[in-house]
């Protein structure tokens, strides 16, 4: 994808409230044309994604959105879908960049339930072991995944070629409380 990375993530925030108008069709053209170009990338972990551009019915209550529920007016929504296999949900120095992009990556209620360890060539990702939560659903999992996605889109931004993989062993003494999850290999 063409575009300003690092701009793009710094001047990202959380939108918590929406107007009241519909998405221009020029710009329901442009999330197509995205979600198409995601759809036909080579996905870094093995799953079957789906992505669908969806909007509200009108009239319909939209303001208990989202997993705190402040989310206000929001009309249309991209909906993820994937197929519940075990990976599903996870697709320094001169890596100073990615992992700064990682920490400016959104997380559920700002927890950054991430860690990563550096080691040789290896960046291996974390995520807590039991959160405490008092939702239904694994929010860490979707945080640990924008942030790699953060990490990789910054990586590939400097022409620093790598890929994820899951190890059976990675050598490393995981961060106390924190599970492994997946590593960036550099090539
Ligand atoms: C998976 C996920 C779920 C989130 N759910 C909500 C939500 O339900 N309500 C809300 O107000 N913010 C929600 N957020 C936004 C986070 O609170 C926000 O990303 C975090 O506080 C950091 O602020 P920033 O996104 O402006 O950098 C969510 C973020 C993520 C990644």
């Amino acid at each position: 994808m063409n575009f300003d990375l690092e701009n793009t993530v710094r001047q990202r925030k959380s939108v918590r409230a929406y107007e009241s108008r519909p998405l221009a069709q020029a710009d329901k053209e442009q999330l197509e044309a995205c979600i198409s170009e995601l759809l036909e990338d080579e996905a870094p972990f093995p799953a079957q994604m789906n992505i669908r551009l969806l909007e509200a019915a009108p009239g319909t209550d939209t303001e208990k959105l989202g997993t705190y529920g402040v989310i206000r007016g929001a009309k249309s929504f991209l909906c993820v879908t994937v197929k519940n296999t075990e990976n599903a949900m996870e697709a320094v120095g001169e890596y100073a960049f990615p992992l700064e992009l990682l920490r400016l990556a959104p997380s559920a209620a700002n927890r950054q339930p991430w860690r990563v360890v550096h080691k040789d060539d290896a960046f291996h990702f974390y995520r807590e072991e039991n959160p405490k939560s008092k939702y239904p659903y694994d929010l860490q999992r979707l945080d640990v995944g924008i942030g790699a996605c953060h990490f990789h889109l910054a990586a590939e931004d400097r022409a620093l070629s790598g890929q994820f993989a899951m190890l059976s062993e990675t050598g490393v003494t995981p961060p106390p409380n924190m599970k492994y999850l997946f590593s960036w290999l550099a090539r």
